[in-house]
């Protein structure tokens, strides 16, 4: 089983959101995927309903949250505050958010204590910028970052799942061929598998993100390592998500 994700990012209001519901083929629950959104905070009511009984095969996530779980923080979303307002999941680390905002490991540390506090499952975002990449520090950049994450996972047997999503493939049309995801998807399965064993290692879905296309879909789902895909520009489309679930085929 694949699972395919979607961050709508700051796109789709509301009523847009209703409209891509409307719009989902929802026979493509049948591959037996597993399909998670991200709308935008703003949204995520309006996806908890519209995605309704029918569709309750999709989940429902947030882009982010706050490490505390209430207090002063104007602008922000807390993990209990998310989780009340439908969201099984939440993103963390994205590379917009890092670099972006600037969001630093010790947030995003503090960030994924708060989704497991709070029934969250968190998402961790790793990835490299072109300029590591070219000075040869994939690994240690993503290594770092999953270390930051790590945390309490190697004594509490919570659900956690990672999408390695190199900077330089993101909304650029840039994609990393198939060996590029997996040999940085196996140099995190053997640092999760160092931490919580190789059994529970093979549980934790990576995830690759950065332009996935129906295009170009299957064979990333295919290369080695490789448990799903994170879609940012696509998943706007309900016609193209579909696509892209379906190109995931029949799960393993
Ligand atoms: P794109 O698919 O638009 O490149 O975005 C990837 C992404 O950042 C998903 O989180």
């Amino acid at each position: 089983m694949a699972v395919i994700a979607g961050n709508w990012k700051m796109h789709l209001g509301p009523h847009e959101t209703r409209g891509f519901f409307k719009d989902f083929d929802t026979s493509v629950l049948e591959t037996g995927h597993e399909l998670i959104l991200f709308p935008s905070t703003a949204s995520l009511g309006a996806a908890f309903l519209a995605r309704g009984e029918a569709v309750k095969g999709i989940g429902l996530g947030v882009q982010n949250i706050h490490w505390e779980d209430a207090g002063a923080f104007t602008g922000e979303t807390s993990a209990p505050i998310a989780a009340n307002a439908g969201a099984e999941f939440a993103l963390i680390g994205h590379s917009e958010r890092r670099h972006v905002f600037g969001e630093t490991d010790e947030e995003t540390t503090r960030k994924v204590a708060a989704a497991r506090r709070h029934g969250l499952v968190p998402v961790l975002c790793v990835g490299e910028t072109l300029a590591e990449r070219r000075a040869g520090r994939v690994d240690e950049v993503i290594l770092r970052q999953l270390d930051a994450a790590l945390g309490d996972l190697d004594v509490e047997d919570k659900r956690f799942l990672v999408a390695y999503e190199p900077v330089w493939a993101i909304g650029t049309g840039e994609t990393a061929t198939p060996d590029d995801a997996s040999a940085a998807h196996a140099t995190l399965r053997a640092r999760l598998s160092d931490a919580v064993g190789a059994e529970r290692a093979s549980r934790v879905p990576i995830l690759y993100g950065g332009s996935v296309k129906p295009e170009n879909a299957e064979e990333l789902m295919a290369a080695e390592n490789v448990d799903g895909v994170l879609v940012g520009g696509a998943s706007l489309d309900p016609v193209s998500f579909a696509a892209i679930v379906r190109a995931a085929g029949k799960p393993r």
